[in-house]
């Protein structure tokens, strides 16, 4: 095993590049995610963030460049070899993707199962013990069609966490939400940040979230990192591009006297 410095970022990307076809998705992305931060992906949709996370706990393979996760290369790594990594690094997918034929609770056994735990009694426990940290005592035997969206955000959150994960990505958990089940899955992440140390990186659209919980952002656009910093410098960047993202800005022309536009500008 190498020896890993704590110093070191958990996650080392460099010059990583992605394609499908023609279409180069991720064009060369440098980004470090430290230990026990919160990392917060933005950018414009279909700019690469879901492609970039996907590479993390290798469910896609780089073109050129390299992914290092805990000190290790993963880039070339086999299916065996990526089990241990995957151990590391939880994700919730942006659609949730939930299996419609399972209960909330086998949803959630699931990876503990794939890590080859067989104790019945402590998967029924573990499952117990997410449902409880994302808020959903007792809703084991529900199926996710019964669920509501906020609902099933928050068992894919618990199928996430539920193997013990140093880090956990999260693909746009606050989508489709109402402001205070939004909040709710802040504080989650950012519990889990506090107790258990975890890592998290969250792509979200939700600038509300980002000065809440962001402790980094990275700004990814055409398949570069563009920005990095904290909330402090993007609240304070002269940028017009990160700025018009701020207050959602597309910098097209309103109709003649809109003061409400104007408002928003200044
Ligand atoms: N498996 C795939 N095969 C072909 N093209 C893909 C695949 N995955 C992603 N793409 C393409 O890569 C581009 C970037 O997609 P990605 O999902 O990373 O965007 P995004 O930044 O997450 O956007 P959004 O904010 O809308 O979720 C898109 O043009 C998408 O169609
Ligand atoms: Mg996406």
């Amino acid at each position: 095993m190498p020896e890993v410095n704590d110093q070191e970022p958990f996650i080392r990307v460099r010059g990583l590049e992605q394609q499908f076809g023609e279409q180069k998705v991720l064009r060369g992305v440098d980004l470090d995610i430290n230990r026990g931060e919160t990392l917060m992906l933005l950018g414009g949709s279909g700019g690469g963030k879901s492609v970039l996370l996907k590479h993390l706990p290798g469910l896609l393979t780089p073109k050129a460049g390299t992914v290092e996760v805990d000190g290790v290369e993963i880039g070339c790594m086999s299916e065996r070899q990526l089990a241990p990594v995957r151990r590391k690094v939880g994700i919730m997918f942006q659609n949730g993707a939930l299996f419609d034929s399972m209960s909330v609770g086998e949803n959630i056994a699931f990876p503990l199962r794939e890590q080859g735990v067989k104790d019945e009694k402590e998967i029924r426990a573990r499952v117990a013990e997410a449902l409880e940290i994302v808020r959903l005592p007792g809703q084991e035997d529900k199926m996710p069609s019964d669920l509501s969206g906020g609902m099933r955000k928050r068992v894919a959150l618990a199928r996430a966490v539920v193997g013990k994960p140093a880090c956990v990505l999260y693909d746009e958990p606050h989508a489709g939400l109402d402001p205070v089940t939004a909040d709710s899955i802040d504080h989650l992440i950012k519990e889990l940040q506090e107790t258990q140390g975890m890592t998290n990186v969250v792509i979200t659209h939700e600038m509300r979230s980002v000065f809440h919980i962001a402790d980094r952002i990275a700004f990814l656009q055409e398949g570069l990192v563009y920005w990095t910093g904290t909330p402090e410098e993007l609240k304070a960047s002269q940028d017009p591009v990160l700025s018009g993202f701020i207050i959602g800005d597309s910098g097209e022309p309103w109709p003649e006297g809109d003061g409400r536009a104007e408002e928003a500008r200044r």
